[in-house]
């Protein structure tokens, strides 16, 4: 698998290309508002001083690094503000490579392809652990793949795209073998509000000084377009203290800092955000995934409903999750999902579905009249 080249364009561009109506299940952009306080903040911050329209600190604006230490009771200066959690993985995955010994980043199976990709770019020796056929991950499994080469784990909890989420136990399980190798957990929560099953767990929660978590507003405020992620570093105090200066240093040198409106509105609609927000969005979620199944069922699909997260990852009988497969649904019943090859082996005869449009009944429509 090429994972260097982003491959969710490609199909993306076949969909919007083809001479028919298509449903676009690719792409995991949230169709629904932001919170109020996310247009107010921006509004706000376009009557500021000329003074604020000037570069932010490099971490972070203080407000906003404030509220990220209350939500994780975490101390502030373990914060570094990033560009959305992707930039965060990057700092977290390269801090792990310079700061543990060994060459090489284990990711499980499947796995969100821009991990895979960032670790060929950083020229990384990648291993990969399946995950069981619900889509769980054995942590036994991550012990008995790590060695004395394993410098850094990437979990990702609600996931993508299996939709499995790591209980305190796994989670706590997962810091343990990271400490036993001598290796860094980079824990990716960007989907933490996305929980269905009330067993989410946070990394950070294990107390280890071998975790970093990463996380953004991107889909919990459903501003992918804003950029505004972070990661939570080990406290500085501690024998992993130096990850997080090294990580602001390549921030800096990189960015100088975030976008500062981007990072005020945040900061607004933080404050002005009741917990309604989040409920919202899962109950809408909870509809589209019942909808969505329920089509699934009617067509004797194999997949695990979601117990995080936005995606659904299904085997239609004797209907690999190739790429020429998705193209062809994409042609013949107007509904786009990526395929399963783009995230590895392990479930490369599925395809995966984002329920990130208001059109998850029409798909279901669909679906159930080609594959029923
Ligand atoms: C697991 C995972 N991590 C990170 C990201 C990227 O997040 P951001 O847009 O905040 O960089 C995504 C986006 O789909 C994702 O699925």
């Amino acid at each position: 698998m090429d994972y260097e080249t982003p491959q969710f364009y490609r199909v993306m561009q076949y969909a919007a290309r083809a001479d028919r109506d298509v449903v676009d299940m690719v792409s995991g952009s949230p169709d629904w508002d932001p919170p109020a306080g996310v247009r107010a903040g921006l509004r706000e911050y376009a009557d500021g001083d000329a003074g604020e329209f000037q570069y932010a600190p490099s971490r972070g604006v203080r407000p906003l690094r404030e509220h990220i230490a209350a939500r994780h009771g975490v101390s502030e200066d373990r914060i570094v503000v990033t560009n959305g959690a992707g930039e965060a993985n990057h700092l977290a995955m390269t801090g792990g490579l310079e700061g543990f010994d060994g060459e090489e980043i284990l990711l499980v199976d499947p796995v969100y392809p821009y991990y895979a990709g960032r670790a060929n770019f950083l020229e990384a020796e990648t291993t990969f652990v399946p995950v069981d056929a619900e889509g769980r991950l054995d942590p036994q499994a991550v012990r008995a793949a790590a060695g004395s080469e394993t410098a850094v784990i990437v979990v990702n909890s609600p996931n993508n795209p299996t939709g499995a989420v790591y209980d305190a136990d796994a989670m706590a399980a997962l810091a343990a073998v990271a400490e036993d190798t001598d290796a860094l957990l980079v824990s990716d929560e960007v989907y933490d509000r996305f929980d269905y099953s009330g067993r989410v767990a946070s990394a950070l929660d294990c107390g280890s000084p071998n975790v970093v978590a990463t996380n953004a507003f991107s889909k919990s405020m459903a501003i992918t377009g804003f950029r505004v992620g972070y990661a939570v570093f080990p406290p500085t105090d501690g024998p992993t203290g130096r990850l997080i200066e090294r990580a602001t240093t390549r921030h800096m040198l990189t960015n100088v800092s975030g976008s500062r409106p981007a990072q005020y509105a945040v900061q607004r609609a933080i404050e002005t955000t009741d917990s309604s927000y989040y409920e919202g969005a899962r109950d809408r979620l909870r509809a589209r995934i019942e909808t969505f199944c329920g089509a699934l069922d009617a067509v004797g699909a194999v997949y695990t409903r979601p117990d995080g997260g936005f995606y659904v990852l299904v085997r239609f009988p004797e209907f690999p999750g190739t790429f020429e497969n998705a193209y062809r649904l994409i042609d013949e019943a107007g509904v786009a999902g990526m395929p399963g090859a783009a995230f590895g082996s392990a479930r490369a005869d599925s395809l995966r579905f984002s329920l990130t449009t208001p059109r998850v009944e029409t798909a279901a429509e669909r679906l159930v009249d080609y594959f029923g």
